[in-house]
């Protein structure tokens, strides 16, 4: 099995091959999205929410993000895993993002990072790139500046548009190998993979991004709280480990477990 290289995501997008991406934050989910054909990986800060049980993504460390970009790259074999940078871990200075980035590089062994923010933060992807660490974009709605954006909301609108376009355009030229498009309108989502020769990896940008990203808590349903509009459950996950929990409970309390087969003489 031959490691995805980021050639092979810019390769895609000239083919016009859409490619999905999900979040994994541990070995099994890792090799069974690893198995199951999914090119990259993204330990992402969303972490936070759903491993760490934070309220939001904010207060997520990066000493508390490598053990898990540890697990993720330890168990896939083929997929390219993407390590989020924590807020706090890179906007001070390209030198910040160039040491926090090395850290999960050499103790995390992921293959890329990603961080959040548009043409402001161009100085740390070209000092990221510089030193051969390929670097993913993250544009739109952007969950570290939360508050700065006054909650969750749609970004890119109207004149935003071209905002949205400038910071994509200034992030492909500071050497990134993606993009990703978080809740931004789906015609602005266009312009922008139109614009770019990289990928755009879109998470409630709509259907014409070269690529599709979902939190995999969300995507399969372990995730029982509300979801935005963006999300699609393919499974139900958080059903299915509830009902073997129940009947696991129900057998040892009616001593139907464990039987004959499952014990030592
Ligand atoms: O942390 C995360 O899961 C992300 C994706 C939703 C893109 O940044
Ligand atoms: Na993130």
């Amino acid at each position: 099995t031959r490691r995805v290289r980021v050639h092979h995501l810019r390769e895609m997008k000239e083919r016009g091959e859409a490619w999905p991406m999900l979040t994994a934050y541990d070995m099994y989910t890792a090799k069974i999205f690893d198995e199951a054909g999914i090119p990259v990986l993204l330990v992402g800060d969303s972490a936070a929410n759903n491993v760490y049980g934070y309220e939001s993504s904010l207060p997520v460390s990066v000493d508390e993000l490598l053990p898990l970009v540890r697990a993720v790259t330890r168990s896939a074999n083929r997929a390219l895993v993407v390590a989020d940078l924590p807020f706090g871990s890179y906007q001070a200075s390209p030198e910040q993002a160039l040491a926090t980035s090395v850290r999960m590089m050499k103790e995390g062994r992921a293959h890329a990072v990603k961080l959040e923010g548009g043409r402001r933060f161009a100085p740390q992807v070209e000092a990221l790139t510089s030193a051969g660490i390929p670097v993913m974009g993250h544009i739109g709605f952007t969950p570290q500046s939360e508050h700065g954006l006054g909650g969750y909301r749609v970004q890119g609108r109207g004149a935003g548009a071209d905002a949205l376009v400038a910071d994509a355009v200034a992030l492909e030229a500071a050497g990134a190998f993606a993009v990703v498009l978080e809740m931004v309108p789906a015609e602005a989502a266009k312009r922008v993979t139109a614009e770019l020769s990289i990928p755009t990896v879109g998470i409630g940008a709509g259907p014409d991004c070269d690529a599709q990203v979902l939190v995999w808590q969300d995507m399969a349903g372990l995730n029982q709280g509300r979801s935005p509009r963006f999300v699609k459950r393919y499974a139900d996950v958080a059903g299915v480990l509830s009902q073997a929990a129940r009947e696991f409970a129900a057998e040892v309390r009616g001593g139907a477990f464990p039987a004959e087969e499952h014990s030592f003489h």
